[in-house]
């Protein structure tokens, strides 16, 4: 498909069962390859608070941090949908801020749609921002910005009470217009359950096969952070130990004086070097 991907695509992706494809980007160049390579949507996740500024969790991100990444993202991407996430206390004070602060991602941002994470909660938010026009992806299971009520990283919907939870908020962010719902560590069968009752696609992490769709965090894939690798991930690449092998060359040919080679530079003409010799400034 060479045409833009959009939330239509996302509803009809569903019915057809094509299944759809999309993975996190925080800059321009990463966005950029993305796209090239035919991604149907990038998601500039507040994954960026670990994977690339270093913070222990999401909750340190804040609007600026998400509004200069969505920025470059969005320069990158072409045809691939970009989502922003909406990042921790951004939508919890009241639905005026919540409509401002998703206004901001797109506005200046230039993003196409926001995720929200939570469900029954954040209902009356989700409601506000698309009525002002701006497309919602939901998120549940394990919603990262609410590791210290978790208590950790854990897999949610394992028992009977959390996965009639996990069911009832998707089908009331589905009521409320959500055009797509990300399930995060979600046991399979759960997710393949309620996959299977909504009209609207399921993306995937580490919630199993069966969803309409799949996300991954890009530096995972690629194996970029190495601080931890969850056990949804599948690493693609070893793009870490291949930069940190190019670095340790770089190193050990500046050292011995292999690099840089005359072929690295500029020409200058002979005159103007002989010129130079007989400069001399009296400073
Ligand atoms: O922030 C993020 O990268 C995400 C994905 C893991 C879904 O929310």
């Amino acid at each position: 498909m060479n045409s833009k991907f959009t939330v239509a695509n996302f509803k009809e992706s569903k019915k057809t069962g094509r299944k759809i494809s999309m993975l996190t980007a925080y800059d321009y160049p990463t966005a950029k390859i993305l796209d090239e390579a035919g991604v149907d949507s990038i998601l500039v996740g507040d994954s960026l608070g670990m994977v690339v500024l270093g913070y222990e969790d999401t909750t340190r991100v804040t609007m600026d941090d998400m509004v200069h990444h969505v920025k470059a993202v969005s320069r990158g991407a072409k045809r691939a949908l970009v989502i922003s996430d909406m990042p921790f206390l951004s939508y919890h004070t009241g639905k005026h801020d919540s409509v401002r602060n998703a206004g901001r991602l797109v506005l200046e941002g230039g993003c196409k749609a926001v995720k929200l994470e939570g469900g029954e909660e954040i209902v009356e938010d989700v409601k506000a921002i698309i009525s002002a026009g701006i497309p919602v992806i939901g998120h549940l299971g394990y919603t990262p910005q609410s590791i210290n009520v978790f208590g950790g990283h854990k897999a949610q919907g394992k028992d009977l009470e959390t996965a009639r939870k996990i069911y009832r908020d998707a089908l009331l962010l589905q009521k409320a217009g959500v055009f797509a719902i990300v399930l995060e560590c979600v046991p399979y069968k759960v997710a393949e359950f309620i996959s299977k009752r909504l009209d609207i696609p399921t993306i995937g992490i580490g919630s199993g096969p069966d969803c309409d769709g799949q996300v991954l965090v890009i530096q995972d894939l690629t194996g970029m952070f190495r601080d931890f690798t969850p056990k949804h991930v599948k690493k693609y690449l070893d793009m870490g130990s291949a930069i940190e092998g190019a670095v340790k060359s770089y190193i050990d040919e500046v050292q011995k004086g292999v690099f840089p080679t005359e072929k690295n530079s500029f020409i200058v003409d002979e005159a103007v070097v002989k010129e130079l010799e007989k400069t001399n400034f009296d400073i």
